[in-house]
């Protein structure tokens, strides 16, 4: 296990969540020398305090790290990051009493747009941020993280919470190693991010392909669904053109894969609500059609 130097004034994080996600930026932190706690299913719980948190990364190096763990947090933390699936935010969020956070930030880096909202109806809004991640990273076991994309990207923003806590939760970030940037407007930065994944979500769960194989057997449907999910996007502030979207989606390498389509094809729950059922919602409230995206969301349902 790796020594642990804070190189930036000792916090306490709590991670909830410890998945591709939650395990890496966790393991970060405790690296950089801040107080982690893990919050997770008994099970789970049992291997982190066992064996710590193992990381394989060609960004960040392979280390293992001692680390906390606990089905309940139990102490007030600075930070609090979210970081379980859509499908199961209602029941991790038992874990996290509002009180324990309340002079900190809870950090959500789920896909979707809508969490934050019920982020704010569970915690106070001054204490809710909306977070943004662009990263590949998987748990292949209970504390094994596999990270394998040469970037790991964090953007935050909040409409709701004082700047300091926001400035000072990047600090976290930063130190451990993420890069990280905070940004001003918070629906830009949701939206810009789904409008990209959905349309890479929906066709390669759809298809079972991957995206090379959609651009060039269903390119009418990709072009379709990006013209809408743009412009439901910018509908809703979003930053992205659809020419812009176009061209994230000519720009995804031809072999890859959404984690979508991972989850589907594991028997897993998909988030399609958090992602094709949140356009659909958005395109609704704009009075935007989205027939393909409303075709595509009941046939993956
Ligand atoms: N992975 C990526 O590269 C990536 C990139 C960008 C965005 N995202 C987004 O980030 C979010 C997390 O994705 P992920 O890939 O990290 O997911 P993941 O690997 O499936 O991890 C989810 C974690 O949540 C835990 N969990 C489930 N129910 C829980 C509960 N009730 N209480 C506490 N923990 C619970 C699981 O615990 P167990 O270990 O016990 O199963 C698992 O460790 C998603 O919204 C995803 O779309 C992921």
């Amino acid at each position: 296990m790796v020594d642990m130097q804070p190189t930036t004034p000792r916090k306490t994080v709590a991670i909830l969540g410890p998945g591709g996600v939650g395990g890496l930026v966790g393991a970060l932190a405790a690296r950089a020398g801040h107080r982690v706690v893990f919050l997770a299913g008994p099970p789970t719980v049992e291997a982190l305090r066992a064996d710590g948190v193992s990381v394989t990364s060609t960004l960040f190096g392979d280390f293992t790290v001692p680390v906390e763990a606990d089905t309940v947090l139990r102490d007030p933390v600075d930070l609090c990051v979210v970081a379980v699936k859509h499908t199961a935010l209602p029941a991790a969020l038992d874990r996290v009493p509002a009180s324990l956070v309340s002079d900190g930030l809870v950090l959500p880096l789920l896909n979707g747009v809508e969490h934050v909202d019920t982020l704010r109806q569970v915690f106070d809004p001054a204490s809710v941020a909306a977070g943004v991640i662009r990263v590949e990273s998987t748990r292949t076991a209970p504390g094994r993280i596999v990270h394998g994309s040469p970037f790991a990207q964090v953007d935050l923003a909040s409409r709701t919470a004082p700047p300091a806590r926001v400035d000072s939760a990047a600090e976290i970030l930063r130190g451990a190693g993420l890069t990280t940037r905070t940004r001003d407007d918070e629906q830009a930065m949701l939206w810009d991010k789904l409008t990209v994944l959905a349309p890479f979500a929906l066709l390669t769960t759809r298809h079972r392909a991957p995206i090379g194989e959609v651009r060039t057997a269903h390119r009418d449907e990709l072009v379709e669904l990006v013209t809408e999910v743009a412009t439901v996007g910018r509908a809703s502030g979003g930053t992205v053109t659809i020419e812009a979207a176009l061209s994230f989606s000519e720009g995804f390498p031809p072999g890859a894969r959404s984690s979508m389509q991972r989850d589907a094809e594991a028997g897993r729950p998909i988030e399609l609500d958090a992602i094709g059922g949140a356009v659909l919602r958005a395109a609704r409230s704009h009075g935007i059609p989205a027939p393909t995206t409303a075709r595509l969301v009941a046939q993956l349902a």
